[in-house]
């Protein structure tokens, strides 16, 4: 996740920016830079690579008389990482920072370039940047340019910009990107994370959208968009600094689940445009493919199955969904008109990055899905899909998982769109419902304190069973992985159906069953394989979508779930088993970001 911080006030402002940005660090990033005063000009340095390398440049300049700059790292999402890439972006009259998404940057780099601009670096941000600076020099008045950038920018964005002109005085407002105005005994701060400046300050107020927030050594005013000026109070925080950098949350994984909703919008968001079927998702380059091969690994490979669900429903085209270790070895058939569809949230898996390189071999065409901008997998599938999730920091992987199941329903659509399988309006209806799943996340994450008395209860058990049916058996693979992973308790995802061809046989009295009933039309086969296991002696939680009908007393809980379109409820269903085996895992004292034996990223086959 990108990070930003500005500062105004007394001197080594350089070496403040700096001490923010490594406060930040935790966040990921790629490349990082400041902007600042001195020798009464503005001044940028930036680097792609570590925190380390940018300090470095800094290491014999006596700082004590710059007074203010911004500073920011860069989790690349608009082109490579690399130093012209890198942020702050300007030119001698004006520099920014930004995080977030400008989705029009296409007609702003027109627009722009009508009016005599050329552009150094590929990213949005740059854009964004120069339409400040294009704007300023005509309306001649700070507030007003920024106002007006802020109406002609679509998309997310928190900024920081500062004016050549108008020395030691830092502008700030954003747009669905968190951003924070900081007021300390040494100066005035804005930052991104309020863990940037804890050892400043802990006292904050949040930017809020269609406010300009301008800082000067000794104020911060908050401006409207009439001009008028906003008074605010300031708010304290409690965190202490190791905390803050999980943004309060005790782990990452919990963190992380509960950026789940945000990854999501972020990642669909800008690829619907208007909600008309012309996405800009560049898809195969072709005409509809004759099969897709999904090829992954873990929780990538079980988000693919949900894309195998979404895409045979939606578009009618045969979708084969593989481990990547096995795929590589099997000198599988591909045939003309396929297409190899990869999925990696790191893009470095060594095993799927094998599958990759055999898919180009024999010349078919390939789809990356991939979380981490510029990653091997990225630079070298024909053409590559970034989910936006931000840094995934726990081995776990949950925000990923997500996002990658969004983006694929996108793909499902869009190819069933496309196939002619799906009329436009039935195109819309998706577009609109999956734009709305967000909000949906939100509302299942309600059942935290349930899942966390399920998890407790779990915990004391060494065998442990996930059933479904369909698209819910795809969850139970997801879940099982995830409680395992991190517990180190056996787990178990099954076929419902399948049960009793064998494995039924392992149940005992009070064998913990998590059963998922999402889809009506299987559901009264669920509850018979239910019943199976219950008669058997299994304790069953049973998670549901809300509002289907369940025989009296059929497991010892049910714990409903939203009721939207059954295709979606997996972006809802997977967050109970998030949570179950986050709590389990607390509950035994296990380390939940790093556990025993894995990687985040398995770089080895
Ligand atoms: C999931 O929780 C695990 N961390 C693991 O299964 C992971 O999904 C797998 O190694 C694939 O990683 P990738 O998405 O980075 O390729």
């Amino acid at each position: 996740m990108c990070g930003i911080i500005g500062f105004t006030g007394g001197g080594n402002a350089i070496h403040k920016l700096l001490d923010g940005l490594e406060a930040l660090e935790y966040r990921g990033y790629d490349s990082s830079g400041v902007a600042y005063f001195a020798d009464g000009a503005l001044k940028c340095v930036k680097t792609k690579g570590r925190l380390s390398s940018l300090r470095e440049r800094f290491a014999e300049t006596d700082d004590s008389a710059v007074l203010s700059g911004i500073g920011h790292t860069r989790w690349a999402t608009h082109g490579e990482v690399s130093d012209r890439n890198s942020h702050p972006h300007g030119n001698s009259r004006v520099y920014g920072v930004h995080n977030g998404i400008v989705e029009n940057y296409t007609e702003l780099s027109a627009y722009l370039s009508r009016r005599g601009y050329s552009f150094e670096s590929d990213t949005d941000t740059e854009r964004a940047i120069l339409l400040i600076d294009c704007l300023y020099q005509s309306l001649k008045d700070p507030v007003k340019a920024m106002m007006q950038a802020s109406s002609m920018i679509k998309g997310s964005f928190a900024l920081g910009v500062v004016f050549a002109d108008i020395p030691n005085t830092v502008f700030a407002m954003r747009r669905d990107s968190p951003l924070l105005a900081c007021p300390s005994d040494e100066g005035m701060f804005i930052a991104s994370d309020i863990s940037a400046v804890l050892r400043y300050t802990r006292r904050f107020a949040i930017i809020e959208e269609g406010e300009l927030a301008v800082l000067t050594h000794n104020s911060i005013r908050f401006i409207l968009p009439d001009g008028s000026a906003r008074e605010k109070e300031y708010e304290s925080v409690t965190w202490d600094t190791s905390a803050a950098e999980r943004g309060g949350f005790p782990h990452f994984m919990l963190k992380e689940i509960f950026e789940e909703a945000e990854a999501v919008s972020r990642t669909i968001s800008g690829r619907i445009r208007e909600m008309h079927p012309s996405f800009e998702i560049p898809l195969f380059e072709m005409e509809i493919p004759k099969r897709i091969h999904i090829i992954a690994c873990g929780t990538a490979m079980h988000a693919g199955l949900m894309g195998k669900y979404a895409i045979e429903k939606l578009a009618r085209i045969p979708v084969n969904v593989e481990i990547a270790s096995e795929f590589r070895y099997r000198d599988p058939i591909l045939e003309k008109g396929d297409v190899v569809l990869i999925i990696s949230q790191s893009g470095e898996t060594a095993d799927t990055l094998a599958a990759l390189r055999l898919a180009k071999e024999r010349s078919v065409h390939t789809l990356a899905i991939v979380n981490v901008v510029g990653s091997t997998i990225a630079r070298e599938a024909d053409s590559v899909l970034y989910t936006r999730a931000g840094p995934e920091i726990a081995v776990a992987s949950t925000k990923a998982y997500s996002v990658q199941v969004a983006l694929l329903y996108l793909i499902a659509i869009r190819l069933g769109e496309a196939s002619g399988k799906l009329s436009p309006c039935k195109t819309e209806q998706l577009c609109r419902e999956l734009e709305n799943m967000p909000e949906y996340i939100e509302e299942t994450l309600n059942i935290r304190e349930r899942c966390k008395a399920v998890a407790e209860r779990c915990s004391a058990h060494h065998s442990i069973f996930f059933i479904g049916r369909g698209q819910d058996h795809a969850l139970c693979m997801e879940a099982a992985l995830k409680l395992k992973e991190i517990s180190y308790i056996h787990c178990e995802a099954y076929a419902a159906g399948e049960m009793k061809h064998g494995t039924i046989s392992l149940i005992e009295n009070g064998t913990p069953v998590f059963a998922f009933a999402t889809e009506e039309a299987l559901l009264d086969k669920t509850v018979n394989n239910i019943r199976e296991v219950t008669s058997r002696g299994a304790s069953v939680t049973l998670f549901v979508r809300a509002g289907l009908k369940l025989p009296q007393g059929i497991a010892d809980e049910v714990i409903e779930l939203p009721c939207v379109r059954e295709l979606f409820m997996p972006l809802c269903a997977v967050l109970p088993a998030q949570l179950i085996a986050y709590y389990t895992a607390l509950t035994l004292g296990c380390d939940v970001d790093k556990p025993r034996n894995l990687a985040k990223s398995v770089t080895v086959e």
